[in-house]
Parts: structure tokens; C-alpha cells; sequence
């Protein structure tokens, strides 16, 4: 059974395809994805305007997961992390996944579309949304993340 149900997901314009291949992947989980684009992968458009969206959802659906997707993944980390209560990761494997869930309840993934591939995207995205955060001395490391904002 998986534990998150609603996703909510964006990218500039290098993140496309891969967004698409996730949002089909996490269709035929039984996710509820919400898109907020964008739209056309032959117009360049500026990766902090894809952000607020995902964001926004993300703090008011607190058993909701932000996915944000660029070339490197680093320019929607940045501009995600900028925002109270947000903890963004850059994923790039599955154990980093898996960590960035138990030990920083991170709830917006990242991923880099120019440096891995559609199968290493769906697994990164599997163990994300099914691995739970591990509490313990970890919530205390989280509470301080909001006081340097
Ligand atoms: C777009 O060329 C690229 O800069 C963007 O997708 C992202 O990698 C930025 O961090």
C-alpha cells in the first residue's frame, strides 16, 4: 500500500519529457497528480516561474509531494528551498531518496532530467513517495531548518 496519494508536479521546459513519463508512471500507481506544466518542451521558459505552484500545494496538502523538474534539478532546488516548510531534495539515486525521506522529511523531490534516465526517474520517484520519515533525532534537525528562514 502506498502511503502518499497526491503528487503535484511541475518542470521548465528540459524537465518535459520526463515529467510526462512520471506522470503516466504515477497514474498507473494510483496517484492523483496535479500538473502545473509547463507546456511546450520547444520554448525555453525561466524554472523559478514553475516553482510557486508546486509549492503553494505542497504547504497546504501536508500529505502531499512536490516533484520539480529540470536539467540539473539545482535551479527548482534552490528557488524551492527559499520557502518556509519546504525541504526540496535533489535526488539522483534511490538511496539518496530514501535518505532525503527518512532523515529530512524532505517533501519536494527534484530531479535532473539531463543526467538520469526514465527507469532510474521511477524508482527515485517509488522510494520517495513510499519511504516514511524516520522521526526520532531527525525532527529536531528538521524544527531548526524553519528557524534559519
Ligand atoms: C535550462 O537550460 C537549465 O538551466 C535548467 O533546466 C536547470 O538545469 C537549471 O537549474
Amino acid at each position: 500500500m502506498l502511503t502518499m496519494q497526491k503528487v503535484f508536479i511541475s518542470s521548465d521546459h528540459a524537465g518535459i519529457e520526463l515529467r510526462l513519463v512520471i506522470k503516466l508512471y504515477l497514474d498507473g500507481l494510483g496517484y492523483i497528480v496535479e500538473d502545473y506544466g509547463c507546456v511546450e518542451s520547444s520554448v525555453a521558459v525561466d524554472y523559478p516561474d514553475y516553482v510557486q505552484n508546486v509549492v503553494n500545494c505542497v504547504i497546504n496538502n501536508t500529505l502531499g509531494f512536490g516533484i520539480l523538474i529540470c536539467g540539473t534539478g539545482i535551479g527548482m532546488s534552490i528557488v524551492a528551498n527559499r520557502h518556509k516548510k519546504i525541504r526540496a531534495a535533489l535526488c539522483y539515486n534511490v538511496e539518496v531518496a530514501k535518505l532525503a525521506r527518512e532523515h529530512n522529511n524532505a517533501n519536494i523531490l527534484c530531479l535532473a532530467a539531463r543526467y538520469i534516465n526514465y527507469e532510474e526517474a521511477q524508482s527515485i520517484v517509488y522510494k520517495f513517495l513510499t519511504t516514511k520519515f524516520s522521526e526520532g533525532r531527525h525532527v529536531q534537525r528538521i524544527a531548526k531548518i524553519d528557524n534559519c528562514l
